[in-house]
């Protein structure tokens, strides 16, 4: 952001000579090192040391520090169903409940608070002062909580810890799903002239978006239906560390919740919600800045509705640049954000990062405003957004208790945790049905049972228009198996998101298998009618897991959904053909068209959900049928079917998943004066996703 140059320089000066010098301060973090890699703009990174970050920021040039969290946004980008979209209700309607608290807010407490919080030292995340206030914030919050009965019903307040020392605090209003909505603030301040040691109050930056957040969640606290839990989504206040140190706190929670495959249908940062002296300085009226630049767009037209609708004054369309607050992590990570700052752009505070950031030039009857706006998004009727980031199914309808309780018991649901047992009954029966599969597809391969062919026998046994080849058959389901091994490990890892993530899909995977293992025997008996039920549950199960779960990372998309769906798909029909003994001319006609759903339903997944895994599996196993078509060549038309599906398939996959592979050219500018014009590339960074 620019500074004006002579302000800073006067700023600077002041700050060296009105500052409390504290040099003692120890700094506690365990995160230096010599060199930091840093993002200008997207894709743009560099490895700097650090004074020479605080030199950048000086410059007003803004990043973020990627060094630990480079992956972050990468799983949205492999996501294959990555550009669904939140969809945010058209208009907020006014809501009567939330009248009552909106006059609950008291710039009283805002102001206590903020009188608290502005006298550590410095809030910079490195330093012990900063590891104090941290735990004040935190002790404040959990104290609100227990205030006002809420802890009883399950709402919390927890660390989220970071090696520097400073954590950053996550409260969390649980509603009857995980569907969450996030508001957020930043609690580090920094002096950007000698960060350990110069004071930095932080009053605006981002002092004031801590307490009006914390002001919102007191009040939302009074409604006894919140904190019943009543509401249909879930709402988190974050009090991000480090966000002065490049958005490093923000970034670490977004790439976990990432990880996690946490649904965030919305995140709102206020960061600075309370100067407005250079507003009125200038004549102009009194209003919030929504920020319009890296930003999700459709969520911004659903803040603006709300700034319409709940505060007493309007709204200025304004921007800030790359990475300029916490919510640009939440982006990267594929949820949808938005800003608000306390005026245009240009009226906003300049004395942020200097000893001179203080209370007594803040205006809290302003604050209130972005307090009323925090607590309107986190009331229950708001936050019910539909649609998801990642088209996670919707309801649609509020679960009843009873509902709930089904939910409990059932292990096909999705949960955020699961208990010790629950993972250890996982990993074993995971393990063992896996080894099931494994064994009987390699014994029977190699050998026929006592009473039974082997399975390419049978395969021989029953030439139909769907019989596979040997080869390229076995080739496929060798691949899913090692494939599938690579998500064994997820599972068996220490990594307890990645554990967490795995044991989601678990259920549905042990079912599979044992469904899989039941048709191999049943195969090699020649039982091909129960053969054939047992593939048609099968397909029930793994096109369930496919809905139910539709954000999985790859690395268990692939080998636990849309490799066995493709083989299910495919085995249907080809056990099917074999179980009626498809010879006659009929049988093979209708051969000829049945042929067909094979491109359909790789169509389907790959028109619907970019889904081009399942394109490949099945041009893979069409591929197979050509070959051995070709090979029995009862009705030359099969194979040649058979040959143009896979090569359709293929084309169509490859088409989908080249271009992200080789990226798109995204061009960002540097927000470098005020009328810069960012209209062409508004979303491209962040967002991403077209
Ligand atoms: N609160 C500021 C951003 C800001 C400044 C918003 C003025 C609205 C008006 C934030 O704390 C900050 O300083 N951000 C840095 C970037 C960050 C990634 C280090 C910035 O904008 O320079
Ligand atoms: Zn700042």
């Amino acid at each position: 952001m620019k500074f004006d140059s002579f302000a800073v320089v006067g700023l600077a000066m002041a700050a060296v000579v009105s500052a409390a010098v504290r040099p003692d301060q120890t700094v506690l973090s365990n995160y230096d090192q010599d060199l930091y890699l840093v993002e200008l703009g997207p894709g743009e990174t560099r490895w700097i040391p650090e004074d020479e970050k605080w030199a950048l920021r000086r410059a007003g040039i803004n990043f973020m520090d990627i060094t630990d969290t480079p992956e972050l946004g990468a799983l949205r980008a492999l996501d294959v169903r990555r550009d669904a979209t939140v969809q945010f209700p058209k208009k907020p309607a006014y809501n009567d409940s939330l009248v009552p608290l909106l006059k609950e807010l008291k710039q009283k407490n805002m102001h206590k608070n903020l009188e608290k919080f502005t006298s550590f030292h410095t809030r910079y995340y490195k330093s012990t002062y900063g590891a104090e206030s941290s735990a004040w914030l935190y002790s404040k919050v959990n104290q609100t909580i227990y205030d006002s009965g809420a802890a009883e019903y399950g709402v919390r307040v927890e660390t989220f810890e970071h090696s520097w020392g400073q954590n950053s605090i996550i409260a969390t209003i649980p509603g009857k799903s995980d569907k969450t909505v996030v508001v957020g603030a930043h609690q580090d301040s920094i002096n950007l002239f000698l960060p350990s040691i110069l004071s930095a109050p932080g009053a605006d930056d981002d002092g004031s978006g801590t307490v009006t957040i914390l002001e919102a969640l007191r009040v939302l606290l009074e409604s006894e239906s919140i904190i019943k839990g009543n509401a249909p989504n879930t709402v988190e206040f974050h009090w991000y560390s480090a966000e002065e140190g490049g958005l490093l706190g923000s970034q670490a929670i977004f790439s976990a919740y990432e990880k996690e495959g946490r649904d965030v249908k919305a995140m709102l940062q206020q960061d600075m919600t309370g100067y407005t002296h250079k507003t009125f300085e200038a004549g102009e009226p009194e209003s919030v800045g929504v920020i319009t630049d890296f930003v999700n767009p459709n969520l911004t037209e659903f803040i603006k509705k709300i700034i319409t609708q709940y505060c007493s004054i309007p709204y200025v369309l304004t921007k800030c640049g790359y990475a300029c607050s916490d919510h640009a992590s939440a982006s990267k990570a594929g949820y949808p954000s938005a800003f608000v700052i306390e005026s245009d752009f240009k009226y906003s505070d300049n004395k942020i990062h200097t000893s001179q950031d203080r209370m007594e030039f803040l205006d809290f009857d302003h604050m209130l405003q972005h307090a009323r706006m925090t607590l309107a998004l986190a009331s229950p009727k708001l936050r019910t957004f539909t649609g998801s980031a990642y088209s996670q199914r919707t309801l649609g309808f509020e679960t009843p208790e009873i509902m709930e309780r089904v939910q409990n018991l059932n292990p096909f649901v999705k949960r955020e945790q699961h208990d010790k047992r629950a993972i250890i009954i996982f990993r074993f029966l995971t393990l063992f049905t896996w080894l099931l599969v494994f064994a009987l597809s390699i014994l029977f391969s190699v050998k026929a049972p006592a009473n039974g062919k082997t399975i390419w026998d049978q395969n021989k046994a029953h030439p139909t228009p769907f019989s596979l080849n040997p080869e390229s058959t076995s080739f496929y389901w060798l691949l899913l198996l090692l494939l599938q091994f690579g998500y064994l490990y997820c599972l068996f890892t220490f990594d307890a998101e990645l554990v967490k993530v795995a044991a989601n899909v678990g259920s549905h995977f042990i079912a599979h298998n044992l469904l899989t293992s039941a048709f191999i025997l049943l195969w090699v008996h020649s039982h091909l009618w129960i053969g054939e039920l047992v593939l048609v549950i099968n397909s029930f199960n793994l096109t369930s897991l496919y809905f139910r779960h539709l954000r999985t990372q790859p690395f268990i998309h692939i080998p636990v959904v849309t490799g066995p769906l493709a083989w299910n798909f495919v085995a249907v029909l080809s056990n099917g053909a074999a179980m009626v003994g498809a010879h006659s001319l009929a049988a093979r006609i209708l051969a000829n068209v049945a042929i067909w759903s094979i491109l359909f339903y790789g169509f389907f997944f790959m028109g619907a959900f970019k889904d081009y895994p399942i394109g490949f599996e099945l041009a893979i196993l069409s591929a197979s049928l050509a070959v051995h078509q070709h090979g029995i060549r009862v009705f030359a038309l099969q194979w040649i079917f058979a040959l143009v599906i896979a090569i359709l398939l293929l084309t169509a996959a490859l088409a989908i998943s080249i271009p992200p592979i080789f990226g798109k050219e995204l061009i960002w500018r540097r927000l470098d004066d005020d009328e810069s014009d960012y209209e062409d590339h508004e979303r491209d960074a962040l967002l991403g996703d077209e």
